[in-house]
């Protein structure tokens, strides 16, 4: 029986491989995908996943544009990381269809009410559309098995010393979602790192010999250039991927039960997930934090994924 999910992005060169892992694996079934402003504005964002979607055969799926920004603290885009567009590097000339005529917060409760099963909502940008969700419609609560978010980090940040891009965009909303009650998945840096698209993992998307591949490959080739020059790293990790592999299979990650604060007066610290590891602060665990990964079986999963894909369309 495949999990039914919601994928709320921000499309990215990382959530475009979490959305294709997501289509690709039918463990999964994808109900909607919302989008929310982060590595690009809303419109960008929007319009790379339906892109994604179409070029992945899925231009089925419902994409509703959610928040234009974030709930507290102004935008900042991360175009030096993923471009003008948000997704640059291949030529995405695809048609694509237009996105649903409601607010991604909306369509997350629609697709939640109309589904007889408990749904894993997984997010891969801000948390700002799931936690407007959890406060302006607390009677779906009972309906989300769990939120899978990539976000956070138990050490140090990339947006910012201890700051890790999704929650220093909107910390309030992460405050939101962690304080919930929700069962919480937390992926963050500490493990998103493990996971690098190296020169081997390029060329084996080349290989696919798929227009899909293709895309892939000089996605991650133009994700390596932005992570070598602003992060001196030699290779570019993938984060939001894992997020979904988390879901499809829980065994790849090793998680711990912590409480998790959000930092959100710290002047330097502002946005940083403060995750007490060995239970230093009173109060309960917020969140199953990850700690460890299965590098190779996720790659594993994300290849077959994106092979089958692009055999397909
Ligand atoms: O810090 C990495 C996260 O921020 C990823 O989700 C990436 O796509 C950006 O949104
Ligand atoms: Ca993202």
């Amino acid at each position: 029986m495949s999990e039914p999910i919601i994928i709320d992005c921000d499309p990215g060169h990382d959530d475009a491989l979490a959305l294709l892992l997501a289509v690709g694996d039918s463990r999964l079934r994808l109900l909607g995908v919302t989008t929310v402003a982060g590595n690009q504005t809303l419109d960008k964002t929007t319009r790379n996943a339906l892109k994604i979607l179409a070029l992945a055969g899925a231009a089925d799926v419902p994409v509703a544009a959610g928040s234009a920004r974030p709930l507290v603290s102004d935008l900042t885009v991360a175009e030096d990381i993923h471009g003008a567009s948000g997704l640059d590097g291949p030529d995405l000339d695809v048609p694509v269809a237009e996105p649903v005529g409601v607010h991604g917060v909306e369509l997350m409760r629609q697709l939640i009410v109309a589904e007889p099963d408990p749904v894993t909502v997984i997010a891969t940008g801000p948390l700002t559309n799931v936690a407007l969700l959890l406060r302006a419609h607390p009677e779906v609560m009972p309906r989300i098995s769990r939120v899978v978010f990539m976000g956070g980090s138990t050490d140090r940040g990339n947006s910012t010393p201890y700051g890790e891009f999704n929650i220093v965009t909107d910390p309030e909303a992460a405050d939101i979602v962690l304080r919930s009650g929700l069962p919480t998945t937390m992926i963050g840096l500490n493990v998103t790192h493990q996971a690098l698209a190296t020169t081997e993992i390029i060329a084996e998307f080349q290989g696919m010999g798929t227009r899909l591949g293709t895309i892939c490959a000089e996605l991650m080739t133009f994700f390596a250039s932005t992570y070598r020059r602003e992060f001196g790293f030699e290779h570019p990790p993938v984060h939001d991927p894992i997020a979904v592999a988390a879901v499809i299979d829980p065994s790849i990650i090793q998680t711990v039960a912590a409480p998790v604060a959000v930092e959100l007066t710290g002047t330097h610290t502002r946005g940083a997930t403060v995750v007490d590891l060995h239970h230093r602060t009173a109060g309960p665990a917020t969140a199953d934090v990850a700690v460890g990964l299965d590098v190779d079986a996720f790659w594993r999963l994300l290849m077959t994924a994106v092979r089958k894909v692009g055999d397909a369309t």
